[in-house]
């Protein structure tokens, strides 16, 4: 059974992750923290280069000691922030060259879907993908994750750190803003932006600003800017399901740690009668792990990136990539 290394470093975490077809053997992460606002590309990439080769050495010792042969690396090849990818590429193809095994890149977004698939037991879901920098509803259909609707802005998680950062909270905001609308009970209209099977954001995080400044309770606001966000989610979500007739819903990315979203998707789905599947969370935000796996059902389905074509892509879809392993 095929042994790889993963390599995740797309935005604030740096991971290796070794897995096999059973489980995740070894993981080690650094996370990159911003010292004020938001994450700075350039800090980040920094971050990533100065910790890179601590972790690689720290889990492959563990792979010496344990007797591990790794069949294949594998890496996020995009969507994501440039510097940070360059910088994790450029490692994990001294890694392919100085073992002399593979090099697999893989889309970040798919390896999100895949690791939930592969740690829920769910078969072929609608997945509901929302964290920082993504916010997308997909399906697997033919050969191919299609997007049956996404943010037309920012992801939601972008909006709950915009909107924590303008009203004083520090980064990432989405933990803070789950905390305060926990003491939530009054719900204040706020934007609510469905077009089609797309939704938007910015208007919500303007609004919710403005609101505070307003002199509305923090409380009352982050209760409501969860329920409008978190409503919009749901109602496109529940359309992908019947519109692709599917009977599970996943869900996957960092924002999915929220509890108050994990209810709202449960209960569109118990009254659906659809299966709804969330993975622990150390497999929903940002992790290596993902990148392995992905990267092991690649390499099963012989589909490795020769080295001329390991470039990253800050934009890269999930839509554009042919599925070889399903
Ligand atoms: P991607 O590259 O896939 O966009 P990412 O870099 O945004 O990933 P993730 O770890 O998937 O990383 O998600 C991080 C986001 O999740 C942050 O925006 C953070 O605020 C948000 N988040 C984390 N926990 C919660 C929570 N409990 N409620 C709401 N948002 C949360
Ligand atoms: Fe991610």
């Amino acid at each position: 059974m095929p042994v790889v290394l993963g390599i995740e470093g797309t935005a604030w975490n740096l991971g290796v992750a070794i897995v096999d077809d059973e489980d995740v053997i070894v993981e080690r992460a650094d996370a990159y923290l911003p010292v004020s606002g938001g994450i700075h590309p350039r800090d980040a990439a920094q971050h990533h280069a100065d910790s890179i080769v601590g972790l690689l050495r720290q889990v492959l010792t563990f792979a010496l000691e344990k007797s591990l042969k790794i069949d294949a690396v594998s890496f996020s090849q995009g969507p994501g922030l440039g510097p940070c990818l360059r910088t994790v590429a450029t490692a994990a193809r001294a890694i392919a060259l100085n073992f002399n095994i593979p090099l697999i890149g893989v889309n970040h977004c798919i390896a999100h879907v895949e690791v939930g698939i592969w740690k829920t037991g769910a078969n072929d879901p609608i997945t509901l993908y929302v964290s920082g920098a993504n916010s997308q509803v997909l399906s697997y259909n033919r050969g191919r994750y299609r997007v049956l609707g996404e943010t037309l802005d920012i992801g939601v998680g972008n909006a709950f750190d915009k909107f924590a950062r303008s009203i004083g909270l520090p980064h990432p905001g989405g933990p803070r803003i789950e905390e305060h609308a926990r003491g939530g009970g009054r719900y204040i209209e706020l934007p609510y932006t469905v077009k089609g099977m797309d939704f938007s954001f910015t208007g919500l995080t303007t609004a919710a600003r403005e609101a505070y400044e307003r002199g509305v309770s923090l409380s009352d606001l982050c209760h409501s800017f969860q329920e409008t966000a978190f409503a919009m989610l749901v109602e496109v979500t529940e359309r992908a399901v019947a519109h692709a007739g599917k009977e599970e819903v996943l869900l996957a990315g960092g924002v999915g740690a929220n509890r108050r979203l994990q209810e709202m998707l449960g209960i569109m789905c118990d009254e659906r009668g659809v299966g709804f599947y969330v993975p622990e969370t150390r497999f929903l935000g940002d992790n290596a792990a993902m990148i392995a796996h992905l990267g092991n059902l690649q390499l099963k389905a012989r589909d490795v990136t020769p080295l001329e074509e390991s470039g990253v892509n800050p934009s890269f879809r999930p839509d554009e990539v042919r599925v070889t392993w399903k």
